[in-house]
């Protein structure tokens, strides 16, 4: 590359889903990459010219990471679906408040130029999400609030954070509420897995034909973001000069019905949906409100749901398939015990 160099770009949680894809995003983009997280990318290497294997619940680990960067990308969080953040509210709220306290704490000491914090849908308030036909959330409608109980509340107080680093220090940050995220490496199994992961993990384990167990009645409703165009947008808004909580989402509003229904389809199988109202459903609706978003980026995320299921389907459908191989080698059961 010609020119001069871009600067050094920090990426917290680069071992988990989202950050494992901006750390490709940036390096693609010219950025000098340092990667931090408490375990390796869970699925194949990372493009990042540094890789730090940190516990940033530790202060002095937070301190190690940021020394020397410019940018900061904190992605690094307890987190999951609702299945998993309903169920540890008191681990998860500390956690990503140790996190999250001494990752800006050791932004402001390192003088780094920017922050970018990964908040959540989740810090809107429950009262304004009781209708599958919900009213698109705007950006002021998270006070007065009644988010998610810990993972949520924790969301919205780092979001406050900040707000006041920015206005008692001049640490410049960016704010950024994730709708939903989907796509390749992200979660399918083990409890932490999200709607569009889960659908197509028992999609493609489903026999043909078959039937696969969707959480709640299916009519509840989200709005779900391809994860190119999330970090595509993490990007957009790190480079703005908007320093007040954005939407990062689509406003394609669909039923969880319909998402397993258009995973089957692009399965190609045979697949009857069986509802289980015991399992966690969380909000009724949510859908993102791009009004903001369009304003301050003249950009929003535009792939579709049915163009971001195919990658992520055909992913998570080799991936068991890879599974599956690994089972079937000889003494693979003598291995495994
Ligand atoms: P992820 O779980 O795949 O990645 C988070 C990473 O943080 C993991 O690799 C994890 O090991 C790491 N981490 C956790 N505790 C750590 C610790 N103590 N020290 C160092 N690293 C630690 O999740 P993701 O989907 O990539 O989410 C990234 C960020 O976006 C998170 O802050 C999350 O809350 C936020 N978010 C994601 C979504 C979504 O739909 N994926 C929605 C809303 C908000
Ligand atoms: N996880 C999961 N697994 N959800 C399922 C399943 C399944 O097998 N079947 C149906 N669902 C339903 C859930 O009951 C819920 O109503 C909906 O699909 C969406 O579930 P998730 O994707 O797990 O979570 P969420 O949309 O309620 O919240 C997620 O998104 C937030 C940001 O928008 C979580 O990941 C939060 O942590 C995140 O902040």
């Amino acid at each position: 590359m010609s020119g001069t160099l871009k600067p050094w770009a920090l990426v917290t949680g680069a071992g988990g889903f989202i950050g494992h894809h901006l750390v490709s995003y940036l390096k693609a983009a010219g950025y000098r990459v340092r990667g931090v997280d408490i375990k390796q990318p869970e699925y194949g290497g990372t493009d990042a010219d540094e890789f730090m294997l940190l516990d940033l619940r530790e202060r002095k680990h937070c301190e190690m990471c940021t020394d020397g960067m410019s940018l900061v990308y904190h992605l690094a969080a307890d987190m999951g679906g609702i299945g998993y953040i309903t169920a540890s509210h008191a681990g998860i709220a500390h956690n990503n408040s140790l996190i999250n306290l001494f990752m800006l704490e050791a932004a402001r000491a390192s003088n780094v130029e920017r922050f970018l914090f990964s908040s959540s849908a989740c810090v809107y308030p429950h009262g304004l999400q009781t209708s599958p036909d919900v009213a698109p959330l705007r950006e002021d409608d998270a006070f007065p609030a009644q988010p998610e109980e810990g993972y949520g509340l924790e969301k919205l107080y780092a979001e406050k954070l900040c707000q006041y680093y920015t206005e008692d220090y001049g640490l410049p940050t960016r704010i950024v509420r994730f709708h939903n995220v989907y796509g390749p490496l992200g979660t399918y199994d083990g409890g932490r897995e999200k709607a569009p992961a889960a659908m197509c993990r028992k999609i493609a384990r489903a026999p043909d034909p078959g039937q696969i167990e969707v959480w709640g009645d299916g009519k509840q409703t989200r709005s779900f973001m391809y994860v190119d165009d999330c970090v595509e947008g993490i990007h957009r808004i790190m480079q703005s000069e908007y320093g007040m909580p954005l939407n990062l989402g689509t406003d394609e509003l669909v039923t969880v019905d319909e998402l397993a229904k258009l995973v089957i389809d692009i399965s190609g199988k045979d697949v009857a949906l069986v509802h289980d109202l015991t399992k966690p459903q969380g909000v009724r609706g949510r859908n993102s409100d791009n009004t903001r978003l369009r304003k301050v980026l003249q950009w929003e995320p535009r792939i579709t749901l049915r163009e971001g299921l195919v990658p992520t389907y055909n992913w998570i459908a080799e991936q068991i398939e890879l599974e599956a191989a690994a089972q079937r080698m000889p003494g693979a059961a003598v291995a495994a015990e």
